[in-house]
């Protein structure tokens, strides 16, 4: 089986599992967080080497405001699960979105997993918190401009590579597979730019009941695609 290099996901369906087993929602993050420990491991495993899950969107602040504080305690905690996990399972992770708008404590926990675990080289977890890729996109056209007007690149230098190295995402190669729970076809603000050449896995299964017989299913439809990026089969 060919294992793709970089899986994003688009973990959906929290809110719809707890409804269903008559609790709030924010039981259903809860849960959500442990299928994150449990699908890294088994990705990993896999022979996966990037792994990017979406936790928190720039438009999840329009939640109800007791979602939104539940969500930020649960990704404070979050961080401190992950640094031990990282460490057991060797893992380097790193968080893409704007961080600048979360409280200083949580931006002090990032910054102390990312550098704990940056020596890593077993999986590539990124974490996707206050994440928009419009926001993303943004963001890079605003570093690009200082950096002209500071001499440092030339605009006949920029291209789709230069571009590429302004996105959070830096250094990180574009995922070859994306997978959304939940039923849900869209994408939700999620790496536009680096999801241009993904192939699309979509389940009805909710986040917090995805399991490693749910992720191989998605990896085997992954063997059964033609990608041809623009191309034409078997050239
Ligand atoms: C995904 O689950 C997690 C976040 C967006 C934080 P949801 O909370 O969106 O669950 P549903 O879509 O309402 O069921
Ligand atoms: C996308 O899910 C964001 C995350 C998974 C963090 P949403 O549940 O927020 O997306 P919509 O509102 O259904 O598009
Ligand atoms: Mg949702």
């Amino acid at each position: 089986m060919n294992i793709p290099q970089h899986i994003a996901i688009i973990l959906d369906g929290n809110g719809r599992w707890a409804a269903k087993k008559g609790m709030p929602r924010n039981y259903g993050h809860t849960q959500g967080a442990k299928t994150v420990e449990r699908i890294c491991e088994d990705a990993y495993k896999l022979g996966v080497k990037y792994l990017t899950v979406y936790a928190f969107s720039t438009e999840n602040w329009n939640r109800p405001q007791n979602e939104v504080d539940a969500l930020m305690t649960l990704l404070r905690n979050y961080m401190k699960t992950c640094t031990r996990t990282a460490t057991k399972n060797n893992m380097k992770v790193k968080v893409i979105g704007d961080k600048s708008k979360l409280d200083v404590d949580l931006q002090k926990s990032i910054a102390n997993l990312e550098e704990s675990s940056k020596n890593n080289t077993g999986l590539n977890f990124q974490v996707a918190i206050n994440y928009g890729s419009r926001n993303e996109i943004v963001r890079a056209v605003k570093k690009i401009i200082i950096d002209k007007d500071e001499n440092k690149l030339n605009i006949d230098d920029i291209d789709e590579k230069i571009l590429d190295s302004y996105l959070d995402t830096k250094d990180i190669p574009d995922p070859d597979l994306l997978i959304r729970t939940s039923g849900e076809l869209r994408l939700s603000n999620f790496l536009l730019w680096q999801l241009a050449y993904a192939e699309f896995y979509v389940t009805d299964v909710l986040w917090p009941d995805f399991t490693k017989d749910e992720l191989v299913k998605a990896i085997e439809q992954y063997n059964n695609r033609d990608r041809r990026f623009g191309g034409v089969k078997g050239e």
